[in-house]
């Protein structure tokens, strides 16, 4: 690993959805970051996931459609503000990509690692947008696990979805946080 990658690893931080700006990607950059996620190990390589991008008006359109709507159904006695606020989660960014995890029938290599590798895509795809500058952040919500829009999403009942990762731009240069300590997540196993 050249040092100019281990130097990025070690610095990178991501945006909030919220206070990132909704400022569009370009569509030769989108195309650089999800080449990027496609890029991940894939045991047998079965390609065991599915990407769906939300750019312009599709962002504004799936808000009403499904998650303002969604979310009224589950709290009949929301507020208008909340429903509006659930309906423009994804104007909180420029593209929000979504990863869905979508496991290959297959009679040796177990569906755990093909969830791993989908979870590779969403990090691939993270480090990549914010390599190039961008604002981005890994995101689940309540809408990663509600059936209706996982249905919406989704293809078959094994596909899960790993995430959506929200690109825009930055406002403000992320703060450091706190990192665990090596020694207490490592250990060297030396029982010889
Ligand atoms: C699978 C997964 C789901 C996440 N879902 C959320 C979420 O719904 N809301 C949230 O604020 N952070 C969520 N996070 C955390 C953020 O992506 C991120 O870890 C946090 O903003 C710090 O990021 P950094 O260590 O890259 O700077 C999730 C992380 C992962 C790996």
């Amino acid at each position: 690993m050249s040092k100019s990658v281990s130097n990025f690893l070690l610095k990178r931080r991501s945006v909030t959805a919220k206070t990132m700006l909704a400022s569009d990607v370009t569509n030769e950059d989108l195309d650089i970051i999800i080449s990027s996620g496609l890029r991940v190990p894939d045991h047998g390589a079965l390609s065991p996931w599915k990407i769906i991008v939300f750019k312009g008006k599709s962002r504004e359109t799936f808000g009403k459609l499904f998650l303002g709507k969604r979310f009224k159904e589950l709290n009949p006695s929301a507020s208008k503000d909340d429903v509006i606020y659930e309906e423009k989660r994804f104007l909180r960014a420029g593209v929000v990509v979504c990863v869905v995890s979508s496991p290959v029938p297959h009679n040796k290599i177990p569906i755990w690692e093909m969830q791993l590798s989908s979870a590779a895509v969403c990090q691939n795809i993270l480090l990549c947008a914010q390599s190039l500058g961008y604002a981005a952040q890994w995101i689940t919500e309540w809408y990663s696990y509600d059936e209706v829009i996982t249905q919406e999403l989704t293809n078959n009942n094994d596909d899960r979805i790993s995430g959506f990762i929200y690109i825009g731009k930055k406002e403000n240069e992320p703060k450091e946080r706190i990192r665990p300590e090596l020694s207490k997540v490592v250990s060297y196993w030396e029982k010889f």
